[in-house]
């Protein structure tokens, strides 16, 4: 079983990406940056977007968080997405999700400039990499797929199942998979709330990529031998030894799956520190464009 390591991974590009910024300031050129808002006070997005802006800094990119409280109108927010779409020097942002009810997540997805839309969410990128052409790609899938390149997993004419079918990972994640490249060229299943028996789906998969947000949900009897399996899973378990006063658990059980594995992402260390470096991957795209 090989650790499928992240956090070395993401490392590695962030080094990169670093690296390509002191260029630019060595030409005298800006640098990148990246905006992003947050509306209300929930813990994980708040966790994320820290994240986001701190990884911003580590590579000497500019960041600007607009957090906003959670009774802000759709109106306001959407000035505030026409304000970013027409500043010359916010190169890409992102909007993080969830929204509050109130709000239409919809509407202010498709009010964002696709050109600006590092998360890779608006139609007009998620059409773009549905046909393979140029556009941003979501940050997880995109993780994952940079992930599999890294380490050299043989992907070609592999049974791939990606469970869940949200449009933030298993769509898109899904869509990679199968394109005509590698990492990809996989026969891929997408198993949702209402697939009939995702068991036995998975035992016949060499490739699980998990995203539903049930802790444990992939036990070892879901999982055949050499299997490769991706854990996009992050639920927060109350736990009273750690500081934080919780734990982050993955869709998969580990300790048990890990041993029949070819390939293995932990939780956390595997797909998080991925999918941020490759919104910093996605911003250096879009300010190299503008
Ligand atoms: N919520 C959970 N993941 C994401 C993400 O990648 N981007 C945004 N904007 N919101 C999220």
């Amino acid at each position: 079983m090989i650790l499928l390591d992240g956090n070395l991974t993401a490392s590695a590009i962030k080094k990169e990406i670093a690296e390509k910024v002191q260029r630019l300031i060595a030409e005298g050129k800006s640098v990148p940056h990246l905006a992003a808002v947050l509306v209300g006070e929930n813990g994980a997005s708040l966790t994320y977007v820290n994240a986001k802006v701190k990884a911003c800094e580590e590579v000497g990119f500019r960041s600007t968080l607009i957090h906003k409280p959670e009774n802000i109108s759709g109106e306001e927010l959407l000035e505030i997405i026409e304000q970013l779409n027409s500043d010359p020097s916010i190169d890409g942002y992102i909007v993080q999700q969830p929204l509050p009810l109130h709000i239409s997540e919809q509407q202010i997805l498709l009010a964002i400039d696709p050109a600006k839309d590092v998360d890779g969410f608006h139609p007009e990128n998620v059409g773009r990499v549905a046909l393979g052409l140029p556009g941003h790609i979501p940050a997880t899938p995109y993780g994952i797929i940079r992930l599999l390149d890294h380490y050299g997993v043989e992907t070609e004419g592999k049974n791939a199942i990606v469970l869940g079918r949200s449009h933030i990972v298993g769509l898109p994640m899904a869509i990679l998979l199968q394109r005509n490249e590698y990492p990809g060229n996989c026969t891929v299943t997408i198993a949702h709330s209402r697939t009939k028996d995702i068991a036995n789906l998975c035992r016949s998969s060499d490739i699980i990529v998990a995203a539903i947000g049930k802790p444990g949900f992939v036990t070892a009897d879901m999982v055949k031998e050499g299997a490769v399996v991706i854990d996009v899973g992050i639920t927060r378990l109350p736990d009273a030894s750690k500081k934080s006063g919780f734990r982050l658990k993955g869709d998969v059980d580990f300790d048990a799956v890990a041993p029949k594995t070819s390939f293995i992402t932990p939780v956390p260390g595997g797909v998080g520190p991925m999918t941020i470096v490759s919104l910093l991957s996605n911003t250096l795209i879009a300010s190299a464009k503008r």
